[in-house]
């Protein structure tokens, strides 16, 4: 319950190649894909599955399958797009709901300026996509619409966490689950995660 971080050598190894400020953006697009991949698998496991029988080469035979409707991911604009084809490759079938927030210049606070969510949100689950969880304070925005449009189970999938936005989100949502690759030392005074991978919107967009 609560976070969870992905210990694999292979999360490892491509985390390390994140970090160094010499990775260009397309390698950078690459393994961030990668890594959701991994963090997918973990998110996923426990999708509850059903028994069908199917007609195998030997004759009848029994099979598992997920049950019920498929997730929707949920990812934050810009930066959550950049994890979005990594989580589609492990859950083809799931529904995208975009949600697009902007930190008010006077109050800090996010707000919402662009919200598409799937039709039957309140049916499926939603893994929230967004590489950074720094602060917390667009991810609580995120995880609050979506409890507004009555999703009952929620993951985060996040690249690197910072130990003062997991803290804030876990207070203030226990029953959230976070998936990640690195909980690393905390923030600066900017809001950016250290060691963290400095602007991952700007790393995968290639506009820095
Ligand atoms: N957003 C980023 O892209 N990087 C950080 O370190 C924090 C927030």
């Amino acid at each position: 319950m609560g976070l969870h971080v992905v210990e694999h050598p292979l999360v490892k190894h491509k985390l390390g190649l994140l970090r160094s400020v010499d990775t260009p953006t397309n390698v950078f697009r690459a393994i961030s894909k990668e890594i959701t991949r991994f963090l997918m698998y973990e998110v996923t496991r426990d999708f509850p599955l059903n028994k069908k029988v199917e007609k195998g080469w030997a004759g009848p035979v029994e099979v598992d399958y997920i049950s019920g409707k498929m997730a929707t991911i949920v990812p934050i604009l810009r930066a959550g797009l950049g994890l979005m084809e990594g989580a589609l490759d492990m859950v083809p079938g799931c529904k995208i709901s975009v949600v697009g927030l902007y930190r008010d210049e006077e109050t800090l606070e996010p707000v919402e300026y662009y919200v598409k969510l799937a039709k039957d949100i309140s049916s499926r689950v939603a893994i929230i996509l967004d590489p950074m969880l720094a602060t917390g304070g667009s991810l609580i925005a995120a995880i609050e619409l979506l409890k507004r449009n009555k999703v009952k189970k929620i993951y985060s999938l996040n690249l690197v966490c910072a130990p003062e936005g997991v803290q804030r989100v876990l207070e203030k949502f226990p029953d959230v689950e976070i998936y990640t690759a690195a909980l690393d030392a905390g923030l600066n005074e900017q809001g950016y995660i250290l060691p963290g991978l400095g602007d991952a919107g700007d790393r995968l967009f290639g506009t820095k």
